[in-house]
């Protein structure tokens, strides 16, 4: 096929820019299914009694060469987890991103704890190191790092905040499986690091979380705090504190463990794949690729770049509609739904309990937090600038190519020389 960026665009009617298909995916197999049969075999579907669960535990661990792992029922368990076993005073305010998933926020709001948000980088959409400075106050209790769509956020300088603070930093790495920082993976730094095993992670058991620790006082309160305070490994049953049950079942136990098997191939596939698009789209009028720094590498859990509005006259709609019809599955909206998190109903309403401000607003917590529009412009100002595209492991390099192509020829398309009514 030819790659003239002049053709046609196929929302005008010309052929779209992606015609190799793209092979379907198969991420769970043989392996998986062994493994399921062998919990179902041995009746036992109950992580405390079963091997499952505990395998897959220790064999994470061991691959993020961590002393301790836990297996949680998703990823929104496991970073309330992470916060719970901290075991903040209600009203300490938690430091995190503009930019991520709502699993992020749960387990802060139900611990009564304030979240308080960072603004993010122009050039990563990760947490902006000087935003977070300045929100550190004396009431802050944690930071949570989120490595937004696979690509690491600035850890020195986190780090360095936390340690000049006193404050400890959990990593959110549920979109960053195989994503390094200074060479090294992450989730290894952090006091507790969380992932997910949601569908749309690299690996999946269709939910499911867990958290990574050396630490031994906060893996003895994580293991209470998934399981309702029962200590179960001491043989008691004898609650102090308020905590869910987020037990791990032996089935997804089982898939999590074949998983595991084929992470690294997952990972690698999707970096390189996304190293393929940044090198083809480098020299690209009209986008800005991702800042991806020395020694880090991203595992793409999602593919972003932004569009330079002197060039490009279009919305991000625009142009992602333009590559739906071109056949690349692009979205505008990143992975929140087309604004900050700060601007749900759920934190402009103050609306975490029925008839209730709590934690937002609490006369015997002193706590009055609202989140105004405009708090964080950067994070704001990207839903009109960044792009994502999906790359999965099924893709070939020339669908890769494909996408480039599409990327090129609608990037030409609504550069200011050839803008019509039509095409916008
Ligand atoms: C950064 C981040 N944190 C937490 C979560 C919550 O994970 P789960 O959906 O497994 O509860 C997600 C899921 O999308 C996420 O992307």
């Amino acid at each position: 096929m030819s790659f003239d960026i002049k053709q046609k665009l196929a929302i005008d009617g010309g052929e779209p820019a992606v015609r190799t298909p793209i092979p379907p995916r198969k991420r769970h197999g043989e392996l998986e299914k062994r493994y399921l049969a062998e919990v179902i075999d041995s009746d036992t579907l109950f992580f405390f009694l079963g091997t499952k669960v505990r395998e897959f535990e220790s064999r994470f661990a061991a691959l993020y060469g961590k002393k301790h792992c836990l297996a949680c029922s998703s990823g929104t368990a496991a970073v309330h987890m992470a916060i719970g076993s901290l075991q903040l005073p209600p009203g300490s305010e938690v430091i995190t991103s503009a930019i991520t998933d709502m699993g992020s926020l749960t387990g802060i709001l139900y611990q009564g704890l304030v979240p308080v948000f960072a603004d993010v980088e122009p050039d990563t959409l990760n947490m902006d190191p000087t935003s977070v400075r300045k929100a550190v106050t004396p009431r802050t209790g944690a930071i949570v790092a989120v490595h937004h769509a696979g690509l690491a956020a600035n850890l020195d300088e986190l780090f360095a905040i936390g340690a000049e603070r006193e404050v400890p930093v959990i990593e959110d790495c549920a979109q960053a499986y195989g994503c390094e920082y200074n060479g090294e993976l992450v989730g290894r730094r952090g006091a507790i690091s969380s992932f997910s095993l949601n569908h749309f992670k690299h690996i999946s058991a269709g939910s499911g979380g867990m958290i990574l620790t050396d630490d031994d006082r906060l893996r003895y309160i994580a293991s209470l705090f998934l399981d309702k305070c029962y200590q179960r490994e001491e043989g008691l049953r004898n609650p102090f504190f308020l905590a869910p049950n987020y037990q791990m079942t032996e089935m997804q136990g089982a898939v999590a463990l074949a998983q595991l098997e084929r992470l690294a191939e997952f990972t690698e596939k999707r970096s390189r794949l996304g190293e393929r698009l940044s090198a083809r789209l480098a020299k690209q009028e009209g986008i800005s690729l991702q800042d991806i720094r020395p020694r880090c590498r991203s595992s793409y859990f999602l593919y972003l770049f932004k569009l330079d509005l002197d060039q490009l006259h279009c919305t991000t709609s625009e142009f992602a509609n333009a590559l739906n019809h071109e056949g690349v599955k692009a979205k505008a909206n990143l992975i929140t739904g087309g604004r900050p998190v700060y601007l749900y109903d759920i934190f402009q309403q103050r609306s975490a309990f029925p008839d209730s401000r709590y934690p937002f607003e609490s006369r015997d917590l002193g706590v009055n937090r609202s989140y105004p529009p405009g708090i964080c412009p950067v994070a704001e100002e990207a839903f009109s600038r960044w792009i994502t595209v999906e790359l999965l492991e099924n893709y070939t390099e020339q669908n890769v190519d494909e996408i480039s192509f599409a990327i090129s020829k609608v990037a030409y398309h609504f550069s200011a020389r050839l803008v019509t009514p039509h095409t916008r």
